[in-house]
């Protein structure tokens, strides 16, 4: 039986995640706190379904419709945030609400799904997707290098460093996020980000402002290149790793090509190295050329994928 997702549920869908993600390279198992913070406490609306025999919680899908998204590429887009089942029943219980979801979303107008960085390694996922008429749309490559200090270059003269401040008379949180969403206006995979999920992110244990930095262009009181990166410390407890991930590399366009996206990415290297971790991980779209240029001119290796889908309704 499917029906709409109730506080009650979250219990029975937190066990199903830590059971049945376990698959994803990026797995580490959520606490019910951070099950919520994740996917249920977004600032725009989300559809959640779950499916249940008995008194079992067996499936649940998430997906949001985000007016920003929307404005970012002109039509209205639900993008799916999870999807798990039990895995003995896995094609049924996620074809059955996939299609409920499909049900629900065109009744509010959305015109297309899209499910976002699913694992190579999932092939379940991947058969439900296509036997649900969905198509592959974007490779993401998973990309790592080893963790050492570089010398970094000056920047030119009236340029600085600068890192993520949301309070005090040096707050500049609200200018780091205007370069971050200029800087990906066109991205297909990034979607836009609001100043509250921004600041809600001072709530994660991983979080560190310093992690979350740019060049800032003094005379223009502005960013003009942005970089956040993470160290995930329950993640590399549970996976016996030792890495950070840098999350999102932009620069202004008119500031494209001047060597800031490599400055960037070396960067974050250095920061990770001052967190004391080993090994860089990044993601990176298959056909961004640019950014895929800096990373492996920098010693990044593919070492998976991650994969897109979308389907029009
Ligand atoms: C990707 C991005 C960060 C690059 O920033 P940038 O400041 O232009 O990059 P750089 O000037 O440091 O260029 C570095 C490398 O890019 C490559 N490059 C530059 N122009 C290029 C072009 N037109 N096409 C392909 N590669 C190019 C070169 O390999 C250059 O290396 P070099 O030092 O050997 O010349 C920037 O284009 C951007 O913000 N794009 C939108 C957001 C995005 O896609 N981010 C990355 C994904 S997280």
């Amino acid at each position: 039986m499917i029906k709409r997702f109730s506080i009650s549920d979250v219990n029975g869908l937190v066990r199903l995640y830590n059971e049945s993600m376990r698959e994803d390279p990026d797995f580490r198992p959520l606490n019910y706190e951070e099950f919520q913070y994740r996917y249920l406490e977004l600032p725009y609306e989300t559809i959640a379904l779950v499916s249940s025999s008995g008194s079992t919680i067996d499936g649940g899908i998430i997906a949001d419709v985000d007016p920003l998204m929307e404005k970012k590429f002109g039509r209205k887009i639900s993008v799916v945030d999870l999807m798990v089942a039990k895995k003995d029943n896995f094609l049924e219980i996620s074809k059955s609400l996939i299609s409920a979801l499909e049900q629900s979303l065109k009744q509010l107008g959305v015109e297309e799904i899209q499910f976002h960085f699913v694992a190579e390694n999932m092939k379940d996922v991947q058969e439900v997707l296509f036997a649900s008429g969905f198509e592959q749309s974007r490779i993401w490559y998973y990309m790592e290098r080893d963790v050492e200090q570089i010398d970094l270059p000056d920047l030119p003269s009236g340029f600085k460093w600068d890192h993520i401040r949301f309070r005090g008379k040096y707050a500049n949180a609200r200018k780091w996020l205007e370069c971050h969403n200029k800087a990906f206006e066109t991205h297909y995979g990034m979607r836009p980000l609001r100043y509250e999920e921004l600041k809600s992110y001072l709530f994660e244990e991983s979080f560190d402002p310093t992690g979350y930095f740019g060049i800032y262009e003094i005379g223009k009181r502005r960013f003009v290149a942005q970089c956040s990166c993470e160290v995930d410390t329950k993640l590399n407890e549970y996976q016996m790793a030792s890495k950070g991930v840098i999350w999102t590399v932009g620069v202004l366009e008119e500031m494209r090509g001047r060597g800031f996206g490599k400055l960037l990415v070396m960067k974050a290297i250095n920061w990770l190295y001052s967190k004391g971790v080993k090994r860089a991980a990044i993601h990176v779209d298959s056909l961004n050329e640019r950014a895929f240029n800096i990373y492996s001119n920098l010693g990044f290796k593919i070492l998976r994928k991650r994969l897109f889908y979308s389907k029009t309704l």
